[in-house]
C-alpha cells in the first residue's frame, strides 16, 4: 500500500472533499480574473420589477442574465444552466439556492456554484455578475 492509498484516495469522502477544494480554488481564480476585466455598467430600469424570491431574466448585448432578489439584495448570473442550457431565471428559489427547471440541478445564487455535486461532478458553476441599486434602478456590470 502506498501513502496515497493509505489516506483513502478512493473513498467517496476524499472525492467530495477534492471537488469542494477544486470549486473553492476555481471561484477564487474566477473572482481575481473578474476584477481585472473591464466591466461595463448597464441600467436595467426600476429594481422593484424583480420580486423578492422570484427570478427575472434580462438580455443585455445578447447575453442572457438571470436575476433574483433575496431580502432586497439583488444577485445576477448567467441564465444558462451548464448542464444543457435550462433557464435558471425560471427556476424555483429556496433560500439562496435556485433549482434549474429542466433537471433540478441547484445553484447558489450568491456565488454561482453548483451544489448538486453528485451530478455536477467537475466543480461547475454559472458566471455571476456585480449588480447594485442606484436611485431605485438596477445597475448591472458585465464584462
Ligand atoms: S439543463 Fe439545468 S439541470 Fe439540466
Amino acid at each position: 500500500m502506498n501513502h496515497i492509498q493509505g489516506i483513502g484516495m478512493q473513498s467517496p469522502y476524499f472525492s467530495m472533499a477534492m471537488l469542494q477544494l477544486i470549486g473553492i480554488i476555481h471561484s477564487n481564480f474566477r473572482d481575481i480574473f473578474r476584477k481585472r476585466k473591464c466591466m461595463t455598467e448597464h441600467n436595467l430600469g426600476k429594481w422593484d420589477h424583480v420580486m423578492d424570491g422570484q427570478g427575472k431574466t434580462f438580455t443585455v448585448n445578447g447575453l442572457k442574465v438571470a436575476m433574483f432578489s433575496i431580502d432586497g439584495e439583488l444577485f445576477a448570473f448567467e441564465d444558462e444552466c451548464p448542464h444543457v442550457g435550462g433557464s435558471l431565471g425560471s427556476g424555483k428559489l429556496e433560500g439562496k439556492l435556485v433549482a434549474c427547471p429542466a433537471h433540478g440541478w441547484q445553484f447558489d445564487v450568491t456565488n454561482g456554484e453548483c451544489v448538486t455535486l453528485d451530478r455536477c461532478d467537475d466543480g461547475c458553476f454559472v458566471e455571476t455578475y456585480p449588480v447594485k441599486i442606484e436611485n431605485d434602478e438596477i445597475i448591472l456590470s458585465l464584462p
